[in-house]
């Protein structure tokens, strides 16, 4: 049986980078209807802090890039009976392309965190998800995957792919009980992304709202979550994209 509406409580749901910003703020709403949380985070005392704070919520420690890690993020997930799984660990690099690949290679693989990982840990779980009742998939992209800004370029190309990839993963899954739902935040001020705190422009959001419209939008199954801003940037034409483009990175 195909269900037609993503219940919102009484869940077990695994978030990825689930100790702060936006999948700190997504543990808070999902535990605070019912739901039992899994978060997962490289940072132990992260963690914690997030765990002790949040009743419902576990953690495991786990490196997505690493395949180890995500082996134990799998079995701690299939011991809990989860059914559904927030694509959010991100990473995000500036990059000057003009100085050649070391610079883009060195230090943490955006590549690899924010694409290559979320897909294997994703096909890992499809199959245990095939067998729950109800079960979603929640990949947590960007606006930036639909208007790049160009001084982060690897992001941005793995944003874009994420679009892509919850695309194609919807319509392969369509036949099962699995509902893929892709979340776009616009700029959010308040996570760890950018290293600190930005300040709020009319453009931001916080990761509270980002959250509650991610609520919102997987209670009434819609599938492409375009929060603020973004909703505009995903109907709009192509040159209405290239304007948008021209503003933000002047
Ligand atoms: N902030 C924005 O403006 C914005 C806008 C649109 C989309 N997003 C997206 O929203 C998602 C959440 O970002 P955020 O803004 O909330 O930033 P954040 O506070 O930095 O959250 C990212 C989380 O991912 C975890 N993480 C990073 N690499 C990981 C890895 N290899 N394995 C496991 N966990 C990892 C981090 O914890 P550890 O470092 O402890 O591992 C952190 O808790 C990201 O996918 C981001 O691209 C953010």
């Amino acid at each position: 049986m195909i269900v037609d509406w993503m219940e919102v409580s009484g869940n077990v749901v695994a978030i990825t980078g689930g100790a702060t910003g936006i999948g700190l703020a997504l543990a808070q709403r999902f535990a605070s209807l019912g739901n039992r949380v899994l978060i997962c985070g490289r940072r132990e005392y992260k963690l914690q802090e997030a765990a002790a704070r949040l009743p419902g919520v576990t953690s495991i420690q786990c490196d997505i890039s690493k395949s180890a890690d995500r082996e134990s993020l799998w079995r701690a997930a299939s011991e809990l009976g989860v059914n559904v799984l927030i694509n959010n660990a991100g990473i995000q690099r500036g990059i000057d392309l003009k100085n050649g690949l070391d610079d883009m290679l060195s230090g943490e693989d955006e590549i690899e965190t924010n694409l290559t990982a979320q897909v294997r840990l994703t096909a890992s779980f499809i199959p245990m998800l095939m067998g729950r009742e109800t079960a979603a998939i929640v990949n947590v992209s960007s606006g930036l995957a639909i208007v790049p800004l160009a001084r982060f370029p690897l992001y941005c190309a793995t944003k874009a792919a994420m679009h892509s990839f919850s695309i194609s993963l919807r319509q392969q899954l369509s036949p099962t009980r699995i509902k893929v739902f892709e979340l776009l935040p616009p700029t959010v001020y308040d996570t760890e992304l950018k290293g600190e705190p930005m300040k709020r422009t009319e453009w931001s959001l916080s990761a509270a709202e980002v959250a509650d419209a991610a609520m919102t939008g997987i209670a009434e199954d819609r599938y492409e979550i375009a929060v603020g801003g973004v909703a505009k940037w995903l109907s709009a034409t192509k040159e209405e994209r290239d304007g948008i483009f021209s503003g933000m990175n002047r």
